[in-house]
């Protein structure tokens, strides 16, 4: 299939692209223009998978360009540029609306879509805010906690708005919080990954939040089954792993597979506002595995080690770890 990737050069989207690129797939990537053309992550993906990448830069904000890049007319289209760090929303929380919502309203209103099978958009778990149960099924209410939520909240609605009013095939995959290399500096596996291995003194926010963690491969992987599938249109469907940990249990993990004995101090810096934390985070998986028979291969206590495992491996690489800078504090 012809498929068009927005935020191909970032975490999931260069793990996407590369599986996309391995299964056959004609990929065109959009990555966002910068002044010293980075491909992002791009950069680092097997060269004869990068020589069957066709890159286009630009910017997702800007309404005539993605018109024109979808002229050239695919099967499917998948969103995942987006804005993602919560601290740098309470910042620049008009960024995140023009990025997160005017973004796949630039897909949704092009006039070169007729013919798209399937527009997968990317949500976020974060849009459920503290949950009134657990696990959290697609039934439950959102509510936004943070300006990410609120711009994701916005953009899930407008996509779901286009498929009920036009009958555009979209389906929406919320996935919970993903990890493997090449994630963001800003989230809390490499955070502790990479303080650990500068000092074994480390600094975090709140200890006591759980999240449901899945690995990479399995995101990814659910994004295939949604590509592959005729169902799922319409609907709103979770990726996780239904694994949940808090983040104190979560850093002494970390460190004992890497060996070290750390200790911990909450700087107030990384704490968030009181009622902007999501306490918990644990996904019912049941929709996903009703639709597309998918289920996550990292989910158990010793392949969730796993994959923490191979995080670890990828950080302990200088040429990785000297691109992030976790002795800085950044939002
Ligand atoms: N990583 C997670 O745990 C997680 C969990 C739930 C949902 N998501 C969602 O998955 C998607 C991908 O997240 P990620 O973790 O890979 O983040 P990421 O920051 O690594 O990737 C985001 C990508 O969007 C691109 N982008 C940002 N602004 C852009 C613009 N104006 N024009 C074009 N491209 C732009 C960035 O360059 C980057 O490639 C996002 O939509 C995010 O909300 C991620």
């Amino acid at each position: 299939m012809k498929i068009f990737v927005t935020g191909s050069e970032g975490f999931i989207g260069s793990h996407l692209t590369e599986k996309l690129v391995k299964k056959k797939h004609k990929v065109t990537c959009l990555v966002q223009y910068n002044f010293h053309n980075s491909w992002g992550w791009l950069d680092h993906v097997d060269p004869k998978i990068k020589k069957k990448i066709n890159i286009i830069t630009g910017d997702i904000r800007d309404e005539n360009l993605i018109n024109s890049i979808l002229k050239k007319k695919f099967d499917v289209i998948i969103n995942l540029a987006a804005l993602i760090g919560i601290p740098y929303s309470y910042r620049a929380p008009k960024s995140y609306f023009e990025t997160n919502v005017n973004g796949i309203m630039n897909i949704l209103n092009s006039n070169n879509i007729t013919n798209v099978k399937r527009i997968i958009h990317t949500s976020t778990s974060e849009v459920y805010g503290t949950p009134n149960y657990i696990p959290i099924d697609e039934h439950h209410p959102v509510s936004a906690q943070s300006p990410y939520a609120a711009s994701k909240i916005a953009a899930d609605q407008l996509a779901l708005s286009y498929q009920k009013s036009f009958g555009l095939p979209v389906t929406i995959l919320r996935p919970f919080n993903t990890f493997g290399p090449r994630q963001s500096a800003r989230a809390i596996i490499p955070t502790i990954i990479t303080q650990i291995l500068k000092n074994p003194k480390i600094k975090l926010g709140s200890l006591h939040p759980t999240r449901d963690l899945t690995y990479i491969d399995d995101t990814t992987d659910a994004f295939l089954y949604a590509i592959k599938s005729k169902k799922g249109i319409g609907e709103i469907i979770n990726v996780g792993s239904g694994f949940e940990i808090s983040i104190k249990k979560l850093a002494f993990k970390i460190a004992k597979i890497m060996g070290t004995k750390i200790s911990i101090t909450k700087e107030k810096v990384r704490v968030r506002p009181k009622n902007s934390e999501v306490e918990r985070l644990c996904a019912s998986i049941k929709k996903i595995n009703r639709i597309y028979n998918w289920k996550p291969k990292y989910s158990s206590k010793k392949s969730f080690e796993i994959g923490l495992q191979n995080t670890i491996k990828w950080f302990l690489k200088s040429k990785n770890l000297n691109i992030y800078k976790s002795d800085i504090f950044n939002d």
